[in-house]
């Protein structure tokens, strides 16, 4: 230890000042450990001080009880003022699901990049991707002087295809999403930004999700979302855990003991747990749960961990360790990602929008996923003569998702004025418009478009075109689940119109989640493009041109009908709350919708699980995605090396290129378990193949996708016996190739 500590160290010494100036303050030491740093900086503080930073306010002006925001805060999602004695910064937390959001235009004009939805990022299966998207994010998220981002890991697993957030998730699989979220929130946090898992957890719907109650077994729920998250948090560690507006068995999450001590207890997790906006209940409740931060405080009834919180504290009723440690845990973040040591400040410098947006396309191209391709109709050539382009505003922009997570775009987001204007809306597009950028690449061919609002008029338009490419969207947001599978208004019957012109027909989706294609016979090809961000329309003529051959892969299985889903009927889906989010008191009114949700009737067999489990037959399987080449698995060889005490197996895939285009393809290694439980993606790795090339993959297979959870002894375990193992183009294919592979049991501590 320095002797410049120890004098510090002293009580004594501290309180004389002309020493003090004269020495390093231990916490501002950066050679030391985070954990003796953040320790000695709590020790330091008043309790004024300590109660200050358990709480954030709202940072937009005219939120809940009316407050104005504090003139240091740069006006976003919350702020905690920092304590410039100790040096530690104002916390400016902001939105970034999918990118740094600007509610309310509350720093006027502040435009960002937005990546796509996370089915795109999923589906890209791409982990060095998912970093570089969190690095981006990151990178913005600094240059304006943010440090915590209510982003950058969001694990809840695809349930249910209704669920207005499946835009924010990253898929159905515990695996895929954890290691998405991990690499994720690395990225941000290289930028020293915090980033936050959430909302933990189960967030299945969003019908009623202030109350509703999520039922689940232990087993279930470790196998299955709480893996996931276990993935997000352990490999990912970030700074900060959102818990959920939900209840989890009975208790809302944010004052869930089970879920709360978990990270901190079982996934050795040092960062702290923030609630939802709008989802702390209780003080003492909450903070002997394992709750360290109440967010955007004036959402709550009153504010838990303000007064009250002091005055628990004064009666016993929570300790002061407590009190201690939720602030030891946010300073060891702030400090961990290096937000302490190199404080985020609005920059004056221009930023660098192109690599930010081609960060963004980049995704975007890796994601989007090419469901249908008949007679190889796409790639399109760029000698077409005429294209008619229908509908979707493709000749302004691309679809964006609702709610919290809603970006501003460069431009300006386009608005459609035709449908709610209050939160979660504004129905927004970036102005990217997939028109513009397909005649770019076509700069010879006459390009039309239609709205597709007539549809006579689209079918003209069709009838003298070479080809017609229609574009559907389906707005999805936080705060409600969507009634059904539908495309909004006329948008079938007008594609079922311009396939009757007898002209190639290419639909382009642009949706949250699946929807029914009662048309899908008639059309030659059809391109899921999700919400594809702000460089999609670029991203969209990349990949409907050959530019870039589709690689991306679908993350949620997609239902031929809602007959086949776990959950058939949520009572109140589709209801929208046609309320400003502000007005708390209203959120409770909402008591004739879904009370409780039974999650055991998938339980840890989450979508392609349920499908195999059910022996049902979805339209599309989690893995699915077409090229415009073709892949051939020619040999599958599974090595274990149990030397260290990793349990490292690996599977060695050779695979061909069999085509006469370049590609990638996402090698999927399942495994079937020998107590005959659903088949279960074991590890994943995506590969660039050159036409005519042969390549041998090692794909490293995870060890908690071959165990399971044994809540009476609080530990997993992989069961002795023959596993049989599969590389398969998709989660429900009987092609592909197999091998078994032997297994001893094995005790892996929780
Ligand atoms: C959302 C959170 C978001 C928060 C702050 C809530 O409505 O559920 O995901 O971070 O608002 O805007």
């Amino acid at each position: 230890m320095k002797i410049s500590h120890i004098f510090l160290m002293s009580s004594m010494l501290v309180s004389m000042p002309s020493l003090a100036l004269s020495v390093e303050p231990v916490w501002k030491d950066s050679s030391l450990s985070t954990e003796a740093r953040a320790k000695a900086l709590v020790k330091a503080m008043t309790q004024e001080e300590k109660l200050q930073l358990v709480v954030s306010r709202y940072g937009v002006h005219g939120g809940p009880g009316n407050e104005s925001v504090p003139k240091e805060a740069l006006g976003s999602a919350g702020y905690v003022p920092g304590i410039p004695r100790l040096g530690i910064p104002a916390q400016q937390i902001t939105d970034a699901s999918l990118g740094i959001t600007n509610p309310q235009n509350v720093r006027p004009g502040d435009a960002a990049t937005s990546l796509p939805s996370g089915q795109i990022l999923s589906g890209t299966f791409d982990p060095d991707l998912a970093y570089e998207a969190g690095q981006m994010m990151g990178k913005e998220a600094y240059h304006r002087g943010f440090n915590v981002l209510l982003g950058g890991g969001g694990a809840v697993l695809v349930r249910d295809p209704r669920n207005g957030r499946n835009f924010e998730y990253l898929g159905e699989d515990s695996l895929v999403a954890g290691n998405m979220a991990a690499a994720q929130i690395q990225g941000v946090q290289s930028q020293h930004v915090i980033a936050t898992a959430k909302q933990f957890a189960f967030g299945a719907i969003e019908t009623n999700r202030m109350k509703v109650d999520m039922r689940i077994g232990e087993k279930e729920a470790r196998e299955s979302d709480l893996l996931a998250f276990e993935i997000a948090v352990k490999q990912g560690k970030p700074g900060a855990i959102m818990c959920a507006y939900n209840k989890v068995n009975g208790d809302y999450s944010c004052e869930n003991s089970y879920l709360l001590q978990l990270p901190k207890k079982n996934w050795a997790y040092r960062g702290y747990i923030l609630t939802d906006w709008g989802a702390t209940h209780s003080t003492e409740k909450s903070a002997n749960a394992g709750l360290d931060q109440e967010s955007g405080a004036s959402f709550d009834t009153k504010v838990f961990f303000g007064k009250d919180l002091k005055r628990a504290i004064a009666k016993g009723e929570v300790s002061q360790g407590r009190l201690d440690n939720m602030v030891y845990r946010i300073v060891y973040s702030l400090m961990d990602v290096g937000a302490y040591d190199h404080p985020s400040y609005k920059s004056n410098q221009p930023e660098d929008v192109a690599a930010n947006e081609a960060v963004s396309q980049k995704v975007a191209e890796n994601g989007i996923v090419l469901l249908k391709n008949s007679h190889n109709v796409l790639p399109l050539s760029p000698q077409i003569k005429k294209i008619a382009i229908i509908g979707g505003k493709a000749d302004q922009g691309v679809m964006s998702g609702g709610g919290s997570s809603q970006v501003t775009a460069r431009g300006g987001n386009i608005i459609d004025q035709t449908r709610t204007q209050i939160w979660p809306g504004p129905v927004s597009y970036f102005p990217s418009s997939p028109m513009k950028a397909i005649q770019a690449l076509a700069p010879n061919t006459k390009v039309d478009f239609a709205t597709g609002n007539n549809i006579q008029e689209a079918v003209a338009l069709a009838s003298h075109a070479d080809v017609a490419i229609v574009f559907a969207t389906k707005w999805s947001a936080e705060g409600f689940d969507s009634a059904n599978l539908e495309l909004f208004g006329n948008q079938n019957q007008l594609i079922e119109a311009v396939a009757k012109t007898g002209k190639p027909v290419i639909v382009v989706l642009e949706t949250g989640n699946p929807v029914e294609m009662p048309w899908l016979n008639n059309v030659d090809a059809v391109v899921e493009a999700w919400y594809p961000g702000t460089s999609g329309g670029p991203a969209i003529a990349n990949i409907l041109f050959g530019k870039v051959n589709p690689s991306g892969r679908l993350t949620t299985t997609w239902p031929k009908a809602l007959s086949q889903v776990p959950y058939p009927y949520i009572a109140g889906a589709g209801h929208m709350p046609a309320i400003q989010k502000l007005n708390v008191k209203q959120y409770s009114a909402h008591n004739q919708l879904v009370s409780s949700v039974n999650l055991n009737e998938d339980g840890a067999n989450v979508g392609y699980r349920w499908y195999e489990q059910k022996r049902l037959t979805p339209l599309y399987s989690f893995g699915y995605g077409l090229s415009y080449t073709t892949f051939k698995y020619k040999k599958i060889n599974v090595v274990k090396d149990f030397t260290s005490d990793q349990h490292l197996i690996t599977a060695n895939v050779t695979i061909e290129n069999t085509g006469k285009r370049d590609g990638a393809d996402v090698i999927q290694v399942y495994g079937k378990m020998p107590d005959g439980t659903p088949s279960r993606l074991l590890g994943f790795k995506k590969v660039d193949l050159k036409a005519g090339e042969t390549k041998t993959v090692a794909v490293t297979l995870f060890p908690a996708s071959l165990s399971h959870y044994l809540p009476e002894k609080h530990d997993w375990e992989i069961n002795p016996g023959s596993y049989e193992i599969f590389v398969r183009p998709n989660a429900l294919s009987t092609d592909g190739l197999k091998t078994t592979m032997h297994l001893d049991k094995i005790d892996l501590p929780d």
